[in-house]
């Protein structure tokens, strides 16, 4: 499949590889008009929270229009600036930090990780990276993987040495940031290291509102309906 990189928006592709961990279990379509918006992680289509009955029909409207592509889906603001048509990639509103806790820190190099890697963790074990600046794709650090499967002894060391090598730098660079940095000075130290986290991500595919193209023809569809089989489709997904 193809895939966007979340800082540049150079296209790329990316070959899937079999073997995971199982199966998504879809949600049911039964009473599709009361859960938009849709797909597993309710990114296609807008949601209108107040319950009323008025405001499913508003969500499940938009969304199922989303997903037909009756209506343009969201697009990422900030690679549309750089003229890139993208679909949306979460991505942090302010400046923050994360913090993993020590009980959630993986046993790095066979628990050796805290002694040839002192500057990546803090006094009590755990984690805390940051600042991490605006705009910056959530995916680059929540996808990272910290733990493959299938690897052996030696393989898992040398996977752990070159993921710690890598949160050390980052922690380095961002503690070299004056008190006073701005945004931007943020911005500039994180972006160049956006390649080496997408190099260790489990998935870097950062769009989260694409897919499930059936019925538009597009995107490899071939079975495209015309405007009013979408309009009467959606007037019958209403009734179940
Ligand atoms: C025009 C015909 C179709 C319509 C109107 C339709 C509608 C939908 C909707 C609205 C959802 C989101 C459900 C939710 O989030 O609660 C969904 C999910 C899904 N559909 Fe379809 N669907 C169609 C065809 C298909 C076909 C042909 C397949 C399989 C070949 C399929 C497989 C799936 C899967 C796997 C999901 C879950 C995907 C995810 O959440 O990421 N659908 N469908």
């Amino acid at each position: 499949m193809k895939v966007i990189h979340p800082v540049t928006g150079v296209e790329r592709d990316l070959e899937i590889p079999g073997g995971g961990r199982g199966y998504t279990r879809p949600a049911s379509l039964v009473s599709l008009w009361s859960t938009a918006p849709f797909l597993q992680n309710n990114a296609v289509g807008t949601f209108y929270p107040s319950g009323s009955v008025e405001d499913r029909m508003k969500s499940f409207q938009d969304s199922i229009e989303q997903m037909l592509l009756l209506k343009e889906r969201a697009r990422d603001p900030v690679l549309a600036a750089r003229g890139v048509n993208a679909g949306l990639i979460d991505r942090t509103t302010q400046r923050c930090s994360i913090r993993v806790a020590p009980g959630y820190v993986p046993n790095f190099v066979e628990g050796l990780g805290d002694l040839l890697f002192p500057s990546v963790f803090s006094d009590d074990g755990g984690v805390e990276i940051g600042p991490i600046p605006p705009d910056t794709p959530v995916g680059l650090l929540a996808s990272l993987n910290i733990r493959p499967e299938g690897l052996g002894f030696w393989e898992r060391i040398q996977y752990d040495w070159k993921l710690l090598g890598l949160v050390k730098e980052i922690k380095q660079k961002l503690k070299a940031l004056p008190p006073n940095a701005t945004d931007e000075d943020a911005k500039r130290v994180f972006t160049p290291l956006a390649d080496s986290l997408l190099a260790l991500s489990k998935c870097p595919d950062y769009v989260v509102n694409r897919g499930h193209y059936f019925g538009t023809g597009q995107f490899g569809d071939e079975s495209r309906l015309s405007e009013q089989d979408k309009r009467d489709l959606i007037e019958f997904l209403k009734t179940f």
